[in-house]
């Protein structure tokens, strides 16, 4: 064994975190995990975790769970769409009777919302079989230790980094070798300020002799994001608010939200809106902005509270409790929802 390895695997026994997923062996629940750990921070995804595996314990749960269901419990993650393909894989599974992920890379490969990370992440984790699985820690751990001076923002990089880990790969304990590099990457081989004096790897680490670990991995600067200012009314009546459905494709496709415009309408604006369209209503209350950020785009959103004498035609009207319960409303929303629900 390479004596990097050697170092990672035995830092990683003796130090790992006590982490929900890391008492399984189940592939379907270290599936979940890795799909849940590609957007979020550890500490917010145990939760989702536990309650998901709670609510749906087997794949075919998941084959079966309704849409709404599923995507309540998916609410806040963001990237819904990974949730949705986990759902196509584990229809495609069931139908063709297997009751669990396979085992062979190519098999994983051909499912939805699989690619190589999640491939080599599961082969490794849970059935130990020896896989390399390259996320952002990987690129980072590896990219200073080697100082690679290829853009990981260019596809081609990829083959520098899979030779060396590759070449690091142990036949045994591949869980502990793939994991190790999560734990190296969040507790000390950290994006900034890195605690290089703890590290086991530090005395091979060639940018850590010459203090430029911040310039690894190379990247490219990202690209601006686009702005977008919306207006989000929050239609009441009696003890109701106005939700409706989104699109099927596109951004936060099939979710619930407040109905909303991309204006940025005054009070004065929305009253006159209001009285031209013959909407009669009790009172409109400016109740604040938020902000969210997407990969692509940002939005600021203004909030109108909109009291109505009569329910509006075209929306779902949904009580607090409907709101908490049964319909997934984005975190993009969090703003006015908090505000409906205090
Ligand atoms: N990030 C991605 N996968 C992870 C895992 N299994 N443990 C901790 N952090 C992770």
């Amino acid at each position: 064994m390479q004596k990097i390895t050697e170092e990672l695997i035995t830092w990683y026994q003796d130090n790992k975190r006590d982490l929900p997923w890391r008492h399984t062996k189940n592939p379907y629940y270290i599936w979940i995990s890795e799909i849940m750990l590609q957007q979020t921070r550890v500490e917010a995804v145990k939760e989702y975790y536990t309650r998901f595996i709670k609510q749906l314990p087997t794949l075919k749960d998941l084959a079966e769970v309704n849409e709404d269901k599923l995507l309540k419990l998916w609410e806040g993650l963001g990237y819904y769409s990974r949730v949705r393909n986990m759902q196509k894989t584990a229809k495609k599974l069931i139908e063709s009777g297997k009751d669990n992920l396979p085992n062979t890379k190519d098999e994983l490969l051909s499912l939805p919302g699989i690619g190589e990370y999640t491939a080599g992440a599961i082969l490794s984790i849970a059935f130990d079989i020896p896989t390399i699985a390259i996320d952002g820690n990987v690129y980072r751990v590896i990219g200073r230790v080697y100082e690679i001076e290829d853009s990981i923002s260019k596809s081609s990089t990829y083959k520098v980094y899979s030779k060396i880990l590759e070449k690091l790969l142990p036949k045994e304990n591949a869980s502990d070798f793939t994991q190790s590099f999560m734990d190296v990457g969040s507790l000390i081989c950290t994006p900034k300020n890195p605690k290089c004096e703890s590290c086991p790897l530090n005395k091979k680490c060639g940018s850590y002799k010459k203090n430029t670990q911040e310039n690894y991995p190379v990247k490219e600067k990202k690209k601006e994001q686009k702005i977008e200012e919306h207006i989000v009314y929050l239609y009441t009546y009696k003890d109701k608010y106005a939700i409706q459905k989104r699109k099927e494709t596109g951004l936060l496709a099939s979710l619930y939200e407040f109905p909303n415009t991309l204006e940025s309408f005054s009070l004065t604006d929305i009253e006159n809106d209001l009285m031209d369209k013959n909407i009669s209503y009790k009172s409109v209350l400016e109740i604040g902005e938020a902000k969210h950020v997407f990969s692509h785009k940002i939005w600021y959103m203004r909030g109108y509270l909109i009291e109505l004498e009569k329910p509006l035609e075209g929306f779902i009207w949904a009580t607090k409790k409907e709101l908490q319960n049964k319909y997934s409303i984005p975190s993009a929303f969090s703003y006015f929802y908090e505000y409906i629900l205090k």
